[in-house]
């Protein structure tokens, strides 16, 4: 039976980790044992921890009682450690690496992985210190189950909210399984994400908004599957996430010469957002502004087209599975599917640029997936998500 470690932080929403433990266990068949912490023990009791998970609950770092099961030992028991509701405090303090009460020792000691479930007022959740945090424990491999929008227990509302615990059921057992299965294991993957910069003179150049979120969440969902990863990365702010190789490409011709070097592959997955057009001689000095002169002209050559390239190569060499982008303003799901023929993609993502708000650097993501034999509208969710459910179907393309 597989082991999950439950810490349950002070938030409201402890509530929802005694519906938690019922499902694990229930419906997942996922044995649960729970640290309290003092905060949380003001919205749930040991006793009920007990009742539902049919096990001792542990608060006390210095518990001479639990000497032989120390904290060390109690970090490994499991096969993951989840913190539900992981309160803004604790979010902070393993960002920090702090460790000063049982929770955040474990936390810093485990080796396993680690799934928090933020939940906290939507201010605190949106201030850049929170924020950062989230970025920094993603980045060194922390899962993240985002928090909902709605309405909060304090009365405001917005994002905040932790998510069901069906959600979160859910996702600790495909982590679970993930941990285990790795499907993709022995396979080669190639992602493009993040905006090309195509260089004008010394201090401008053509780009984009490109946040690269979309590829790096693929990727890393990629990897969590087993797969060898290696994102060709143009200008982005994500901090890569641990473990994944990453190769730097700022220009449309850099990025195609980097994927090529990486090949052979068997998965390729276009989601940069790559320059169609280049200068055709980039200035050696800045232009100056010339007096008299309203106007500038530029001459643009087209790119290469990378996803194109990879597409038509030779089958002996072109990767089995070949994913390809479509961001859109217009006729989304006629101008994707002849992307894909054009390009020779097997399959593509398509994304409206106005979802209404701008897909680009947007933590969210409304996509039609479209293959050679069905088009689907996938519901909106954040960039993670898209990218757990397109790697469950790359899963199933290399099972058949
Ligand atoms: O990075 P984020 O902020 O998370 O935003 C994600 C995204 C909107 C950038 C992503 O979801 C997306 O749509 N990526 C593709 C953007 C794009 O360039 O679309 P396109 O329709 O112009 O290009 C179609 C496909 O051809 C894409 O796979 C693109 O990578 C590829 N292409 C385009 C031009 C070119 N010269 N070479 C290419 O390989």
């Amino acid at each position: 039976m597989k082991k999950v470690l439950l810490i349950i932080s002070g938030g409201i929403a402890a509530y929802k980790s005694l519906e938690l433990i019922r499902l694990l266990k229930q419906s997942y068949q996922i044995s649960v044992r729970c640290v309290l912490t003092e905060a949380g023990s003001h919205f749930v009791t040991p006793l009920s921890l007990t009742a539902l998970s049919g096990d001792r609950v542990f608060s006390d770092l210095f518990s001479p009682t639990d000497e032989q099961f120390g904290h060390i030992q109690l970090s490994r028991s499991a096969d993951l450690v989840v913190v539900a509701p992981a309160t803004a405090d604790i979010i902070a303090k393993l960002a920090a690496g702090l460790a000063n009460d049982l929770a955040s020792t474990l936390l810093l000691a485990t080796d396993k992985p680690v799934v928090l479930a933020p939940s906290m007022n939507v201010k605190m959740w949106e201030h850049p210190a929170t924020q950062d945090n989230i970025i920094r424990l993603s980045s060194r491999g922390t899962h993240i189950i985002q928090p909902e929008e709605g309405d909060l227990a304090c009365g405001e509302q917005g994002a905040g909210r932790m998510a069901g615990p069906e959600v979160i059921a859910a996702e600790i057992n495909r982590l679970i399984v993930g941990i285990n299965l790795k499907p993709l294991k022995g396979l080669k993957a190639i992602i493009t994400t993040g905006a090309t910069q195509e260089m004008i003179d010394p201090v401008r150049y053509i780009s984009n908004h490109s946040s690269g979120r979309q590829g790096y969440s693929i990727a890393e969902s990629l990897a969590f599957a087993g797969a060898d990863v290696t994102v060709v990365s143009g200008k982005t702010n994500v901090i890569p996430p641990n473990g994944l190789k990453v190769v730097h490409a700022l220009s449309a011709i850099d990025m195609l010469q980097a994927c090529e070097k990486l090949l052979p592959a068997d998965i390729f997955v276009g989601a940069a957002a790559v320059a169609d057009w280049r200068l055709d001689k980039i200035l050696s000095q800045k232009i100056k502004k010339t007096a008299g002169t309203d106007k500038l002209q530029l001459n643009l050559v087209k790119n290469p087209d990378i996803i194109s390239v990879i597409g038509h190569l030779r089958d002996t060499i072109r990767p089995k599975l070949v994913v390809g982008f479509a961001a859109e303003t217009d006729d989304l799901v006629s101008n994707a599917s002849r992307k894909r023929l054009e390009k020779n993609c097997n399959w593509v993502v398509a994304n409206f640029v106005y979802q209404p708000e701008n897909v680009f650097d947007n933590t969210h993501n409304t996509v039609t997936f479209i293959t050679e034999k069905a088009t689907e509208s996938w519901p909106r969710m954040n960039k993670k998500q898209v990218a757990d459910r397109l790697v469950a179907r790359i899963v199933e393309f290399f099972k058949k």
